[in-house]
């Protein structure tokens, strides 16, 4: 790592959420890593979460699928996005689970050589996404997909409104899906409505698998004992005294109001660390200190209110600055903060408190093409 700016991964504190949301819900789990592992690696996510009981994988497309089997990884695995009926026999091959989003994807899906693919019904029962919205759609589906000899091993749909604590829209949601699931003559593996909020918030007892995915980092919207996962860290690289008048960075949008310590660090807007974030705080040794200026693509210059040597550490998200109080002072959710996070800033992985010798220097991915 010769970068000063690093995402820092908890992988015991991942790993005993995943322990604590099988606990709690008592049923399959699916660790939903797309994204690239929400921003924190696919790959060593889905290691972690795998050793901790998870009985499936769930990426949204068949990259991200590949991305996990090209790494050796042979776990269930289900693709929750879109498909191309074209890429079917290559699923089939890799033992990749897809979702039948509709009566159309299914008439194009059979048309391929599909025997023996692994698929999972997708039921729209108010998110307006992808799904069968009718009920004869759905039977008409299952019916050509068994007689094309497919498998059939899943149902699920998704819900709406799981982080607010008024059930009114999720009741209505399940309520759609248990009739779905009464009117057909079909059992099945794997049954799952639930994401994060739903599996620690909501009670139903018509699935026997759950979704989560953020939970696992330890972000949920109602109270739990789930652990924090993921920190994000810079250090300073550059301090100096600037005079009252000076003005800072592009733009020259902010002027010192007297001589004031001015420190540089290395993250930017192409680390995922976007504009937006001029004005908010950092944690430095005690102090909380404030972007000033614009973000640059690769720097970012904080406003100190006493003088700290340049080495000393950033704290950008982590136990001082939540994700939760990231995410609402840039008014938005911790999920897009998480993932806008780029792939040139390092993971480092945290085993029993010290660093492991997993991380993901970007040089050694180039030797490897
Ligand atoms: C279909 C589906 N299921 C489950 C999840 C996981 O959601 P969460 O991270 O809230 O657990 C997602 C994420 O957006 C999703 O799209």
């Amino acid at each position: 790592m010769y970068r000063n700016s690093w995402i820092q991964i908890d992988v015991d504190a991942l790993r005993g959420n995943v322990r604590k949301l099988k606990a709690l819900t008592q049923k399959k789990f699916i660790a939903v890593i797309k994204a690239n592992g929400y921003g924190n690696g696919d790959v060593e996510i889905a290691k972690a979460c795998l050793k901790s009981g998870a009985d499936m994988l769930a990426v949204s497309s068949l990259d991200e699928a590949l991305s996990i089997r090209h790494a050796g990884i042979d776990a269930e695995l289900l693709i929750l996005g879109y498909v191309d009926p074209l890429h079917l026999s290559l699923c089939q091959k890799e033992n990749i689970t897809v979702t039948a989003v509709s009566l159309r994807w299914v008439q194009n899906a059979v048309q391929q050589e599909c025997r023996g693919l692994k698929v999972h019904m997708k039921v729209d029962t108010g998110m307006n996404r992808l799904g069968f919205k009718e009920l004869d759609d759905l039977k008409q589906g299952l019916s050509l997909l068994k007689k094309r000899g497919v498998n059939v091993t899943g149902i699920f749909t998704h819900f709406v409104c799981s982080d607010v604590s008024d059930d009114q829209m999720t009741n209505c949601q399940m309520q759609r899906f248990e009739s779905v699931l009464d009117h057909l003559d079909d059992s099945f593996e794997w049954i799952h409505c639930c994401n994060s909020d739903a599996s620690v918030h909501y009670h139903e007892t018509r699935s026997n698998a759950v979704r989560c995915g953020i939970a696992m980092f330890g972000i949920t919207s109602y109270e739990t004992d789930l652990e924090n996962v993921m920190s994000l860290y810079t250090k300073i690289v550059h301090v100096k005294k600037v005079h009252a008048g000076e003005t800072i960075g592009y733009g020259a949008t902010y002027t010192a109001q007297k001589d004031e310590i001015i420190a540089t660090v290395p993250i930017g807007y192409a680390d995922g660390w976007i504009r937006r974030h001029q004005g908010r705080k950092a944690y430095v040794n005690g102090q909380e200190a404030e972007f000033v200026g614009r973000i640059c693509m690769d720097q970012a210059m904080l406003r100190l209110e006493k003088w700290e040597e340049e080495g000393t550490l950033v704290e950008l998200i982590g136990e001082h600055i939540s994700l939760k109080r990231a995410a609402e002072e840039l008014d938005t959710i911790p999920y897009e903060v998480m993932t806008l996070l780029s792939d040139r800033l390092t993971k480092v992985y945290m085993k029993k408190g010290s660093y492991s010798d997993e991380f993901t220097p970007r040089f050694e991915r180039a030797e490897e093409l």
